[in-house]
């Protein structure tokens, strides 16, 4: 048999990705206080097993053993997110102690010859402020600019990329209108209501940044996705297929690039909940969408899966398989209302996700079109990857984890990067999630997602065949296809 080496392009970045409460554990300690995620955790049904990130994989005290993983697997890039809590406990004055942390971490990555890149919001807002509103009030926007210029005062000098959120869908629509993630409220008006606050803070932290310092790499990380219609000669799978699309993706770009909300995906929320539009309405104050639209150097593409929808049920279809289907049953977000996922014979991941590279390839490309290349911004595939039920074996007394599926995802998915990058897109990157088995929000610890396996009992890590294979795809800067 053959290979062709297909190489990625120069200075392409390797990496992988994490979170703060899915890792970092210490939950309570040095002055840490209360995330939304610390109090939903503990809410009967929340979140499968009713784990929480209290101890998760302890990285708070093992991120130098961790940082030693990464530098062994080549890896040049950390995609990581800070603990508002721990910065700025209760959402009020700094911590230095928790600062600190970030401090020696950053310092062990540089090191380690690995660029730390900083996401300040990955879906924990302190506990305090969810209790004078949350996302749905104004003042939160401005809690999280200045908690930014904290966290800029103490690490500016050591970091040059900064994502201002992770996937703002998840962090409103999921959380606040879903009921499936924290804070687990079930309002159309308080997921639109979130959605704007997310993205006025995104534009006050870039704006904000961008006057400090003109050398910074800033951007956003948006969950983006790609809807196809099954049949697209169908007037009602057409629509599905437009209606995903506006809720999920043009929600968030067309405010981040046109400085607008879309008006079709607008109409879609007022036939659910016109109260909720009103309220936006409302909400927006003038100069907002303008503060929203900054110039931004990179977009930070989250793609997991692609969505085959129609207007009429599927019976063979299994449920699209985001979230313990408890809280589903509740919820009126609007795109689950009248949009039905169907079965097209892709494989699945165990979170019931299709395995779909040539997606990725379809988006990237769309994005870049559309969106990025208009305005000269670049993008980055800020997180991909897959969950599998790995078993570790121990052979030759070293633990081993032979996860054949995860590793050929993560080759098929780099390879539609490269499909990307030759028909024209400007990719600078692939962060693999995740770094680690880690939290997986409401499904708790069942889920595991990581190169590196975790063995919650003992703490211990092992690096699993993907991860084996990543290193030698980084070393070699090409994919054997
Ligand atoms: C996206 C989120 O950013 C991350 O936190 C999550 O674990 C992965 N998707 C997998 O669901």
């Amino acid at each position: 048999m053959t290979f062709t080496p297909r190489a990625f392009p120069p200075g392409f970045r390797f990496g992988a990705a994490t979170a703060a409460y899915q890792i970092e554990g210490a939950a309570f300690e040095d002055g840490r206080t209360a995330s939304i995620w610390d109090e939903f955790s503990r809410v009967p049904g929340a979140v499968i097993n009713a784990d929480n990130g209290d101890v998760a994989c302890d990285h708070y005290h093992r991120y130098r053993d961790d940082v030693a993983l990464m530098k062994d697997m080549g890896l040049d890039t950390y995609r990581f997110s800070v603990s508002w809590a721990r910065v700025r406990p209760g959402g009020g004055a700094v911590n230095p102690k928790g600062v600190d942390f970030y401090k020696r971490l950053v310092d062990e990555l540089r090191d380690a010859g690995i660029r730390p890149w900083l996401t300040l919001y990955h879906w924990d807002l302190p506990q305090a402020l969810e209790e004078l509103g949350g996302w749905t009030v104004r003042e939160t926007s401005d809690r999280f600019t200045e908690y930014a210029l904290d966290l800029h005062d103490a690490l500016g000098d050591r970091i040059t990329d900064w994502t201002t959120l992770n996937e703002p869908w998840c962090s409103s629509f999921l959380s606040y209108t879903a009921g499936i993630h924290a804070p687990g409220r079930y309002s159309v008006r308080d997921g639109v209501l979130a959605a704007h606050h997310l993205l006025l803070g995104h534009g006050q932290v870039v704006r904000e940044l961008r006057a400090r310092d003109a050398s910074l790499d800033l951007g956003i990380t948006l969950n983006l996705t790609v809807a196809e219609p099954v049949d697209p000669e169908s007037p009602a799978d057409v629509d599905a297929a437009r209606r995903i699309d506006g809720q999920f993706n043009r929600w968030f770009l067309d405010p981040v690039f046109r400085g607008e909300y879309p008006a079709d995906a607008i109409e879609d929320i007022r036939a659910v909940d016109a109260g909720a539009i009103d309220a936006l309405e409302a909400a927006v104050h003038d100069g907002d969408l303008a503060a929203i639209a900054q110039p931004l150097d990179v977009l930070g593409v989250n793609y997991y899966h692609g969505e085959f929808v129609g207007g009429q049920p599927d019976p063979n279809a299994p449920a699209p398989g985001d979230a313990p289907t408890s809280r589903r049953a509740e919820s009126p977000y609007p795109s689950h209302t009248g949009i039905h996922w169907h079965e097209r014979g892709l494989e699945r991941t165990v979170m019931n996700w299709e395995v779909d590279p040539g997606g990725l390839t379809t988006l990237l490309e769309r994005v870049w079109t559309e969106y990025a290349q208009p305005v000269g911004t670049a993008l980055y595939v800020t997180e991909n990857g897959a969950a599998y039920d790995d078993e570790p074996v121990v052979e030759d007394g070293v633990v081993r984890v032979h996860d054949t599926e995860r590793t050929a995802f993560l080759r098929t998915h780099l390879e539609a990067i490269i499909d990307a990058a030759d028909a024209g897109v400007d990719v600078r990157g692939y962060f693999y999630w995740s770094l680690l088995d880690n939290f997986e929000w409401a499904w708790g610890y069942e889920k595991r997602f990581g190169i590196v396996w975790v063995d919650y009992d003992t703490q211990e890590r092992a690096l699993k065949d993907s991860a084996l294979d990543y290193r030698q795809i980084i070393a070699d800067r090409a994919i054997d296809v």
